[in-house]
């Protein structure tokens, strides 16, 4: 009985090496952003300054044939990590089983070393809130999370990254902080994180706490993926509309998360005011040198890559 007890215990040992082994050995892609139709012939322009590109899925679905043949041509120049808007994983009520099969079409179509999506809830009673919603910090919504998590892994057998987002709302009835709600996702569930550096910071201005001691509790080894973008000031309130170049608080936190983690790619967020490509691009390449910088600084191992 004792045997069997440590054959079990060590079949768990290796499970978990396993999953995190899975995690850590992602490959790294450098830096690029998030595509959007502006850019369509641009990016082919530019090629040799863009490492990968992100595509939001949903903007493929039900595509018209020029929607398809565009994502080919992409898919067949670039890297392209699809980042899905409204799976809605902290839906207490679960997932959307058109829309997951939807999704899951989009990323087998591209075949990427990693797919993402945010911890948040986009729908709820059957009405659709139409922006992405924080959940509260509870037990209760971590077991939300996992049962949608675990059904969204089974139909799409790639690596998950999870992303944190700007929250609107902040709950009276929160159990656990941050970092150990973070925590406590990324290893049950066996996902990375998709840390958007530009969310932590505006909620670390709206909600008046340093970012630094949060960022240095998250599991290091799971930071896969960064965001950054820029947003502008309503009255008191920042606001996170990714319509402005990134601030240099947002840069300066980018540098201390590449000191930090053997972050895998960055990926900037335009969704406003959308620039010619070339300005997009000196953000991408000033972030490039700083994710090359650390690389070559902190993480010699991974300067073949
Ligand atoms: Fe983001």
């Amino acid at each position: 009985m004792a045997a069997a007890t440590a054959v079990a215990a060590e079949v768990v040992v290796a499970d978990a090496e396993a999953a995190i082994n899975t995690i850590t050995n992602l490959p790294r892609l450098g830096v690029g952003f998030g595509f959007r139709d502006r850019y369509h012939t641009d990016v082919f322009v530019h090629r040799s300054s863009i490492d990968f590109l992100e595509i939001t899925a949903d903007h493929f679905f039900d595509a018209s044939r020029a929607k398809r043949e565009q994502l080919e041509l992409l898919s067949r120049n670039f890297t392209l990590i699809p980042h899905g808007l409204s799976l809605s994983l902290g839906s207490a009520e679960g997932i959307d089983d058109v829309y997951l099969r939807q999704l899951a079409d989009i990323v087998s179509a591209v075949s990427p070393p990693w797919w993402s999506e945010h911890i948040a809830f986009t729908h709820a009673g059957g009405i659709d809130i139409g922006h992405l919603t924080s959940l509260p910090r509870t037990k209760e919504s971590l077991a939300v999370l996992g049962r949608n998590i675990r059904r969204a892994k089974a139909a799409i057998p790639m690596p998950l990254i999870l992303e944190n987002i700007t929250e609107s709302i902040r709950y009276p009835g929160d159990q656990i902080d941050e970092a150990s709600f973070l925590g406590e996702l990324l290893e049950e569930n066996d996902c990375g994180l998709l840390l958007d550096v530009t969310n932590l910071y505006t909620n670390s201005v709206n909600y008046r706490f340093d970012p630094l001691p949060l960022l240095w509790r998250l599991p290091r080894e799971r930071i896969v993926q960064l965001h950054f973008a820029g947003g502008h000031w309503q009255d008191e309130t920042l606001i996170d509309s990714h319509s402005t170049p990134a601030c240099e608080e947002v840069w300066s936190l980018l540098r201390e998360v590449l000191a930090y983690a053997d972050v895998r790619g960055i990926i900037l967020e335009r969704d406003e005011k959308l620039p010619p490509l070339t300005e997009i691009l000196i953000e991408v390449n000033r972030a490039r040198e700083m994710y090359l910088q650390a690389k070559s600084n902190n993480h010699p191992a991974s300067r073949e890559g």
